[in-house]
């Protein structure tokens, strides 16, 4: 049995220390900047203290992140998305890495709406931040289902996910065709009561005002976007695809200019409030956002490799604005001076 050195234990639980430190994520500083500016902003009649909301399907439904600091510091969290019964999700493996990015065909994986409202809304609710419901739907009237369990649970806002096959259509993705999009938007206007319905749009398509105009045309209440963009990675060795589901949904800074494009161009299509994202990771890339037209911003694969990512973010904002004379972050909506 080895002596009990009281010194060398000193050593060990110092040198744990060091090594939990060297590996924990860098906190953000709380930003000096902060107070001078007003952070609020609202959308669609929803107010949050700051623009800032983290993407659906990247925060899971908050618990994780909950540990690394208070989730009341959020603008809103937007939820997993949910679907009407349980789904296990696609076979692995369903990310993969790419320059700038990450692919993924995660297939939606989640505990179903009514799992939701009885298991994870309950632990959102006691923070003081918007909570969005997101929901993906087969047919039509399974939005609608999914929209009345919600509205009746209390949510602040709910996002229709309309990037998901119509099984009736042959399996067309209800966010690349004007008709479908506002075919889903009545239905869940007409099933949320009070709460707003923000649609969100898909990237994969060719003109996506065309969308965004059908989905204002039925009611909706404010737009989201961009929904990854389809993508493909194949090894050269095995030529098999990386992802078994063989292609994927593209996501991370590599996507950033495309996102500000489509925000732009929705921007100037429609009078809905708009949340932005796709790519967002700094300050700066959420003003770009706002500049073209988003009145709030949400933060994505970005919390993956930080989970402070939308906290730094927050503050990038509060000290670009400040550094700009503005009063209030909401001044930069719109504010982008094309050429
Ligand atoms: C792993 C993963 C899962 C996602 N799941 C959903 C989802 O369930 N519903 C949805 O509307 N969007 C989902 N998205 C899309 C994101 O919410 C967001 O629109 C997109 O990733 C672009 O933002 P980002 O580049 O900041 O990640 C998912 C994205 C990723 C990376």
């Amino acid at each position: 049995m080895p002596e009990f050195d009281p010194e060398l234990e000193k050593a060990l639980a110092q040198l744990e220390k060091d090594l939990a430190n060297l590996f924990a994520p860098e906190q953000p500083e709380n930003s000096p900047a902060a107070p001078a500016v007003d952070m609020s902003v609202n959308l669609a009649g929803m107010t949050m203290k700051n623009p800032v909301v983290v993407a659906s399907g990247t925060f899971g439904f908050g618990r994780e992140y909950g540990e690394f600091y208070d989730l009341s510091e959020l603008g809103g969290i937007c939820a997993k998305g949910l679907t009407l019964h349980r789904r296990e999700g696609n076979p692995a493996p369903r990310i993969a890495e790419t320059p700038m990015g990450i692919l993924n065909s995660v297939g939606l994986q989640n505990p179903g709406v009514d799992a939701f409202i009885a298991e994870e809304l309950p632990f959102l609710r006691q923070y003081d931040v918007k909570v969005i419901a997101n929901i993906s739907g087969n047919t039509p009237e399974e939005y609608g289902i999914m929209c009345e369990k919600l509205a009746g649970a209390g949510v602040d806002m709910i996002e229709v996910n309309i990037s998901c096959p119509n099984v009736k259509a042959g399996g067309l993705a209800y966010g690349t065709r004007p008709e479908l999009a506002a075919e889903v938007t009545r239905m869940a206007k007409s099933h949320a009561g009070a709460v707003p319905v923000m649609v969100k749009l898909s990237p994969n398509v060719t003109d996506i005002t065309e969308i965004a105009k059908a989905a204002e045309g039925a009611g909706a209440d404010a737009l989201s976007l961009i929904n990854t963009i389809r993508g493909m990675r194949i090894d050269v060795n095995t030529r098999r695809p990386i992802l078994k589901m063989n292609t994927g949904g593209l996501s991370g800074p590599a996507v950033l200019p495309v996102a500000v494009r489509m925000v732009w161009e929705v921007a100037n299509a429609v009078k809905l409030p708009i949340l932005g994202m796709g790519g967002v990771s700094s300050g700066e890339d959420a003003a770009q956002l706002m500049l073209a037209g988003a009145a709030a911003v949400a933060v994505g694969t970005a919390c993956f490799a930080d989970p402070f990512a939308p906290l730094k973010v927050r503050n990038g904002l509060a000290e670009l604005a400040v550094e700009q004379g503005l009063s209030a972050v909401s001044q930069l909506t719109g504010g982008v001076k094309p050429w």
